[in-house]
């Protein structure tokens, strides 16, 4: 088995699944427009979690694009996906990723998260048959990790401690992209990273939630005191980790990946708040005083911390954008792109938001 395979070596399909997300789309656009000469197959069932200005936006951009609705709970489905394409690499990121719906609607994230990696899986294997030419590539979260104290940092070898659904689903699909390897010898690469930010996130996360209520003048929600700590990584930045460790990761490896911007909610909001005003020209004190405090989030894990000495060193990645330099970026791309906030409104964000609260006994 080679230890690597070089993107020149690269000729057959490149199958994404979930390319209508956050992070596949922007994966998407950016490998399509870096390797034209490819074919890209996007595997993805069009959840509540895609904004439908993103699945134009792909179309039209994307030269070799193939789109196959289908849902990674239904085996056959896949089966027939992997098999009228037959890719030479998977890059899975179909996920359902929310963990506030994790804590309410908890099924639906073993279902898809668990059963549909179990399902890619076996397709995999079974197309492939020991073909070492070949790659699953799976994306996970730091959040399989747990939750640190003030100190310290998740490293590849920190054991893995989910606490909530959402979390503990994610970590049952590692360790079953694990087990593929060692029992199959299937070629697979993890990437366990910590919060991504930037364009085309749906608005039920942190920061689009901020910029799309900041601007709207409506109430900013901050989970209990502030102060959890998460780090945050520009969503290009993660790409670039994910597309360098599944062609030249180690087979069998998982790789960390983190931005070095660890920030409390309160400071990561200040910032975004600092970008939007000098963005839009808004009053900053006024925009703060839309910040207010709600009950928190149950079992909200304290600090995320990732160590990714190994990604930098055995692959030279390193992230590319400060937090303020990113966060301006993204404040630009959402007030640039009138039509895709409408876009996302119109998918139903603003109901997701009244039931979250209505359901939580937030007023
Ligand atoms: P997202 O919610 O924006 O997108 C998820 C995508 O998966 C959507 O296109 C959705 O339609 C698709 N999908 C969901 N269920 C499906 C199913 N049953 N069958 C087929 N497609 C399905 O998520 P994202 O933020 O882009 O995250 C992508 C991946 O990266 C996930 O695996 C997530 O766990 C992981 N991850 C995300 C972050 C983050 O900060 N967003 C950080 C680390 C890892
Ligand atoms: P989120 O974007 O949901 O990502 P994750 O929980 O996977 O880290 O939330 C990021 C942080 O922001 C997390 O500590 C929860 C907090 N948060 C709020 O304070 N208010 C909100 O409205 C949301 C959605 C999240």
């Amino acid at each position: 088995m080679p230890a690597s395979i070089l993107s020149s070596d690269l000729t057959g399909p490149v199958l994404v699944t979930g390319g209508g997300g956050f992070i596949g789309s922007n994966l998407l656009l950016t490998l399509a427009a870096r390797h034209p000469e490819l074919t890209f197959v996007n595997l993805d069932a069009l959840t509540y979690a895609v904004v439908p200005a993103t699945v134009d936006e792909l179309a039209r951009s994307i030269p070799n694009y193939v789109f196959e609705r289908a849902d990674i709970v239904d085996e056959a489905a896949v089966r027939a996906v992997v098999e009228r394409h037959r890719p030479q690499l998977v890059l899975h990121l179909a996920a359902e990723s929310h963990v506030d719906r994790s804590i309410l609607e908890p099924r639906r994230f073993l279902e898809t998260n668990v059963m549909g990696t179990f399902n890619l899986l076996t397709a995999c294997r079974d197309l492939w048959a020991g073909d070492p030419g070949v790659r699953f590539h799976h994306v996970s979260t730091d959040e399989v990790y747990g939750s640190l104290g003030d100190e310290g940092y998740f490293t590849e070898t920190t054991p893995y401690s989910p606490r909530s659904p959402y979390s503990a689903s994610k970590a049952s699909s590692d360790h079953l992209v694990r087990a593929f390897h060692e029992t199959y010898a299937l070629p697979v690469t993890i990437t366990n990273c910590s919060n991504n930010y930037g364009p085309r996130q749906h608005p039920e996360k942190l920061l689009p939630l901020m910029i799309h209520n900041a601007m709207a003048r409506k109430p900013l929600p901050v989970y209990g005191d502030g102060l959890n700590v998460r780090d945050w990584l520009y969503v290009t930045d993660h790409v670039e980790a994910i597309w360098q460790v599944a062609l030249r990761g180690r087979v069998g490896e998982t790789y960390n990946v983190g931005g070095d911007a660890e920030r409390t909610n309160l400071d990561v909001l200040k910032a975004l708040l600092d970008a939007v005003s000098e963005r839009t020209g808004d009053d900053r004190e006024e925009l703060e005083r839309l910040v207010a405090f709600v009950k928190d989030r149950p079992g909200h894990d304290r600090r995320y911390a990732i160590d990714a000495t190994k990604l930098k060193t055995e692959l030279g990645w390193r992230p590319t954008r400060s937090l303020e330099d990113g966060l301006r970026e993204t404040v630009d791309w959402y007030v640039s792109n009138p039509g895709w906030v409408a876009s996302a409104r119109e998918n139903g964000y603003d109901a997701w938001v009244q039931k979250q609260y209505v359901t939580e006994g937030r007023s």
